[in-house]
């Protein structure tokens, strides 16, 4: 029999961990939002307030069901305060030895039968599991950015997890509305292996003088009808987050055609790294995106 998951904690109260709570309040979870920074919550807790009043305005939401949302989600600055929580999702940093250290202090005080989640983009899950003192009652629950807006989500069984906490996990994903897909816990899962490739061949196209950043994203766009150019994508997402997932990929598939482009590299290394510095593929500091090559 799956558990039934009635209050959520999420750990971690940025891009990913601010969008969990307000899809998990809006469907009628209590969630107990945390972050090691107490303006970082304000601040979460203001993206969330922002993006519930735009779907209102959008009427996807009414006034009524925002302002139950917001009532649903109550701020914790220690761990402690998840300690009756059914389920626990973890979206700090993506830095193993960050995550080990939070699921460490997490399970101290954690009730023994509640179910713990990281949305990891890239880590084995099967090695955070490891880090806990209930590798069965561990999985990886990996939403998209942004949350509200993205249908899928992930999931993705370590070595140990069992029957129910795969089922449990699957019934909280529908009730937010979401589909899922099954990963198996390899590098970087299913949606990232097949995206980052595909963005750092983008780059090497770049890089290697095929076209410049107009011409890729233009191609892909109406050449291949993707909503988005890679490279914009790539800014999007982060080019430090791009180079680490092809990092992870590299070392743990051992495989050469994953080796992260070189211009990707340099990107990172100069700091631009795409919308959150204002520069990266494009220069997001005037009225229009500029391409910088
Ligand atoms: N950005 C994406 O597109 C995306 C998509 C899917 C999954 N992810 C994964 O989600 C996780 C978070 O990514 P993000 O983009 O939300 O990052 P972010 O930088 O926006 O937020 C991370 C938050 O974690 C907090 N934090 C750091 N250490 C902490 C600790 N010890 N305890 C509590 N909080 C702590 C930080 O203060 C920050 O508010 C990463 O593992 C990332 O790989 C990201």
């Amino acid at each position: 029999m799956a558990a039934v998951i009635k209050k959520v904690g999420v750990i971690g109260a940025g891009q990913m961990g601010g969008g969990i709570a307000h899809v998990a309040a809006l469907a009628g979870f209590d969630v107990v939002l945390n972050d090691i920074s107490a303006d970082r919550l304000k601040s979460g807790m203001a993206t969330i307030n922002g993006n519930l009043a735009r779907q209102v305005s959008k009427k996807g939401v009414t006034e009524d069901d925002k302002a139950k949302a917001i009532g649903r989600i109550t701020l914790a600055e220690k761990l402690d305060g998840l300690a009756d929580c059914d389920l626990v999702i973890e979206t700090a940093v993506e830095k193993e030895e960050v995550k080990r250290k939070i699921f460490h202090e997490l399970c101290a005080v954690l009730k023994p039968e509640a179910i713990v989640a990281s949305d990891t983009s890239s880590i084995s899950i099967t090695r955070l599991a490891a880090a806990t003192d209930r590798p069965e009652r561990f999985i990886g629950i990996h939403f998209m950015n942004p949350v509200p807006l993205m249908e899928l989500v992930e999931l993705i069984r370590g070595i140990a997890t069992d029957d129910s906490t795969f089922e449990a996990s699957k019934e909280f994903v529908a009730k937010l509305g979401k589909q899922v897909a099954v990963s198996e816990d390899f590098p970087a899962f299913i949606v990232n292996r097949i995206l980052l490739p595909m963005i750092n061949e983008a780059i090497y196209t770049l890089y290697e003088g095929v076209g410049n950043v107009e011409a890729i994203d233009a191609a892909m766009k109406l050449g291949a009808h993707h909503p988005m150019g890679p490279l914009e994508l790539a800014d999007f997402i982060g080019l430090d987050t791009c180079l680490s997932i092809m990092q992870v990929l590299h070392e743990g598939l051992a495989d050469s055609k994953y080796r992260p482009c070189p211009l990707l590299v340099k990107y990172v290394e100069a700091g631009w790294l795409g919308r959150k510095t204002q520069r990266g593929f494009y220069d997001y500091r005037g009225a229009k995106p500029v391409p910088t090559r």
